[in-house]
């Protein structure tokens, strides 16, 4: 059963408490942190990280220590650990979610932010896409927008390619169930579901079974604060 975890970063980690939760990560990722200067990004980037690991040194009784995540050449972080324990991350404003499951999972998650012109969007689109975003009426064209960014996103991010594959070369389709579906491409065998977990934002998920659950279950940074510095 794949399952969506979703935390609020709120007002993020408390300064002098900051270097304590840099610790849990890997080196590598420590690294990386200490070349951004966005505070906020950085926050979410810790807070992902630390959510990850919580949820798998759960599921697989292991220490934080123990656990080994590397990344593909595309960027896609995934386990070494197990072979059976697949996530996808994603961060956007004050929300960080990630997802699990048994197959290859993506998420996505965007504040929707206002768009000035939509000719500069075009590009990410096919031109089906691009038609129906343009025939919405304008007060729901934003809305729009960004559920066919994120669900885009979320299927890239599943496949692991990231934007090596190219976003106008797929599309995406409504189906008469619950869920919606790829065409276009060599990976037609995955399926979306969006989630509404913040009505200022938009969130997909991109899986390779139905088994979608029917809530995203919210963690509350205190307890995952918490719930790290046990392992
Ligand atoms: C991977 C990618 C698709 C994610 O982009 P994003 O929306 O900026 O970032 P998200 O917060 O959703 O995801 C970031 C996480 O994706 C994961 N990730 C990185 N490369 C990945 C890949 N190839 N496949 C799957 N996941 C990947 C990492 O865990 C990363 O988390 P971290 O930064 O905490 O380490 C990125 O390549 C990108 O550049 N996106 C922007 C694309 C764009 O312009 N889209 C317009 C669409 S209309």
């Amino acid at each position: 059963m794949i399952e969506i975890y979703a935390v609020k970063t709120k007002d993020g980690i408390k300064y002098n408490k900051l270097n304590d939760f840099i610790s849990y990560l890997s080196i590598k990722k420590q690294k990386r942190i200490s070349t951004y200067c966005n505070y906020r990004e950085n926050n979410r980037v810790i807070i992902a990280d630390l959510l990850v690991r919580l949820i798998i040194c759960n599921k697989l009784k292991l220490k934080n220590k123990e656990l080994d995540i590397n990344t593909s050449p595309y960027g896609k972080p995934y386990l070494k650990n197990s072979e059976s324990l697949h996530y996808n991350v994603s961060h956007s404003g004050e929300w960080v979610v990630c997802a699990f499951d048994s197959l290859p999972i993506g998420i996505d998650i965007e504040l929707i932010r206002p768009i000035k012109q939509y000719e500069i969007v075009k590009r990410f689109f096919t031109s089906e896409e691009y038609k129906g975003l343009l025939n919405r009426e304008e007060k729901d064209r934003l809305s729009y927008f960004y559920e066919l960014w994120t669900l885009k996103e979320s299927y890239v991010k599943a496949v692991g390619k990231g934007l090596s594959l190219k976003l106008n070369s797929f599309s995406i389709n409504n189906s008469p169930e619950d869920y919606l579906k790829i065409s276009g491409t060599d990976y037609e065998e995955l399926y979306l579901k969006q989630y509404n977990i913040d009505s200022k934002y938009k969130l997909a998920v991109c899986a390779s079974t139905l088994d979608f659950p029917k809530n995203v279950i919210i963690k509350e940074l205190d307890d995952l604060f918490e719930g790290i510095s046990q392992y």
